[in-house]
């Protein structure tokens, strides 16, 4: 029986999983490490935190899990997006490496914009400049830190870093370089374009393969660290997102994903390149060679969820806590008990402004309609409406987009509640189906180096071997009708607010 290594560097610690051919997990491991936010909107991690987890946690596993490293068939990385890791000429990291989530380069963004031409960085980019992306980091480490940038050697992504560690080799991988801004993402290599208006160059990339391709293998050195066996191949893997489609089966036409994790994702396959005009969706390469994938990112999905929990549920998290459940069944059981629409309450999810459809940082929350019938219980059924409600935007920029939906799989925290699973449901129009695994991005990159090592033909043949659907959720065409009410006025609610929510950030700032 050949084994597959999935490692998943994410924000709050790095998760380490020992699959089998099968895909069944063998052993897992989670290391956690800090986030350093300096100032309000910044957001910074230690790549050596990164290292150290990776390495405990792959040790962790073998030891939990009694396999013979020798039948360790294949090693693939996954990790959050966007960051910037910066090494000089020796290898040293410079600075804390920026993250996905950091803000401060808004003025970054617009000096990309003004450099490349709005229209050009999105055909060859396929994206406008965000600050989420890496390309605006290291700009604005070129403005604000001259004496680091004039030391840069090599900039690296988070996973990205980590391969150097456990291989030696500068390489990333198409689905992550993408989010990196400085790719040509139709035609999947490096734009000299993009790098050359911005005063980069490539020597200071990593060399760009396909995500199940080899792109080096285990050193000695680490092999005597984390008990791999010197010379075990090491894939490209892919960035969080693409990594959690390939371990849900995203992988072709029809098949979409809807997660509901702190943010919300929906994510779908393409064969060939579709750009949002707009850029209301990131159109980014897929872990699977020649395809792509569109993606709408909703910011406050499981979060308000988890605020309003925080905020006002103490009772229900101590009742939860002396019958050993989890709090959130009995807060989707407490929503159950509204009905279809919460009773007349709608709730917009902006507590973080919002990505997809609206790109408006200043957007926030709403209750509307409240009256003094409304209860706890309507509050959190609105709630799960309103983040359902987000999540058709995406999934309606996407179909208008040519993307033909037939089948929606729920994932993350959210796909666990049935009755989110059934307002999903009602509210998307489509059935809701769940699959076997959990494991979403570590079994993604798994099945990558299980392709890069041979023991599967194609990705798609791995996902076929490994993941099945569970359940499906069909939807009550007349719970559809009433939602398709309800979501027109969510859409109206935002266009009449738009404005107030300028004027609000401006009194909050002053
Ligand atoms: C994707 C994104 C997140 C990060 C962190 O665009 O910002 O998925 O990769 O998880």
């Amino acid at each position: 029986m050949a084994f597959l290594l999935g490692i998943d560097i994410g924000t709050s610690g790095t998760k380490t999983v020992l699959f089998d051919e099968t895909g069944k997990t063998i052993a897992s491991d989670t290391q956690e490490y800090p986030l350093y936010q300096p100032k309000n909107g910044w957001a910074e991690q230690d790549p050596e935190d990164w290292k150290r987890a990776t390495f405990v946690s792959i040790r962790n596993v073998l030891n939990k899990s009694g396999v013979n490293p020798e039948d360790v068939k294949g090693v693939g990385l996954s990790g959050q997006m966007h960051g910037a890791v910066l090494l000089d000429k020796d290898n040293n990291v410079l600075r804390k490496a920026i993250i996905w989530c950091d803000q401060r380069s808004a003025a970054e963004c617009e000096e990309i914009t003004a450099k490349v031409g709005a229209k050009r960085l999105i055909e060859i980019t396929a994206n406008p400049a965000l600050t989420g992306f890496t390309a605006s980091k290291v700009m604005w480490v070129k403005n604000n830190e001259p004496e680091i940038f004039e030391k840069i050697r090599k900039i690296l992504l988070p996973k990205d870093y980590i391969r150097f560690c456990l291989t030696g080799e500068y390489a990333t991988e198409v689905s992550d370089a993408s989010g990196m801004q400085f790719l040509d993402v139709p035609n999947r290599c490096w734009s000299d374009e993009v790098l050359s208006k911005l005063g980069l160059n490539k020597d200071m990339l990593g060399k760009v393969y396909e995500s199940q391709e080899v792109t080096g293998t285990i050193t000695r050195i680490v092999a005597e660290i984390t008990g791999l066996k010197e010379g075990t191949p090491v894939v490209g893997g892919a960035g969080d997102q693409a990594a959690a489609a390939v371990g849900n089966g995203i992988v072709k036409e029809g098949v979409i994903s809807s997660t509901i994790g702190t943010s919300g994702v929906v994510f779908a396959y393409t064969d060939k390149v579709s750009i949002d005009p707009l850029g209301r969706v990131h159109t980014f390469c897929h872990a699977v060679p020649n395809t792509w994938h569109i993606m709408g990112v909703t910011q406050g999905a499981g979060l308000s969820l988890q605020w309003f929990r925080n905020n006002f549920c103490q009772p229900e998290m101590a009742s939860a806590n002396l019958i050993d459940t989890d709090v959130y069944q009995l807060l989707d059981k407490a929503a159950d008990l509204s009905g279809v629409g919460a009773n007349g309450l709608v709730y917009l999810p902006y507590l973080m402004g919002e990505r997809t459809p609206h790109l408006d940082p200043d957007c926030r929350g709403v209750f509307f309609g409240l009256s003094a019938k409304h209860t706890k219980r309507d509050m959190l059924r609105a709630i799960m409406e309103g983040v359902a409600f987000s999540l058709r935007d995406c999934l309606e920029i996407i179909k208008s987009m040519g993307v033909d939906v037939q089948e929606v799989r729920a994932s993350g925290g959210g796909g666990k509640s049935p009755l989110w699973r059934r307002i999903q449901a009602d509210v998307f129009g489509t059935p809701i189906y769940t699959i076997s695994s959990s494991e979403g991005g570590a079994l993604g990159v798994a099945l990558l180096a299980g392709v890069g090592a041979g023991v599967y033909k194609s990705v798609a043949e791995a996902c076929d071997a490994t993941i099945k659907v569970v359940t499906k959720q069909d939807l009550n065409s007349e719970n559809h009708k009433v939602y398709d009410g309800y979501y027109k006025l969510y859409n109206n609610l935002y266009n009449s607010l738009k404005n107030d929510f300028k004027v609000l950030a401006g009194l909050n700032k002053a």
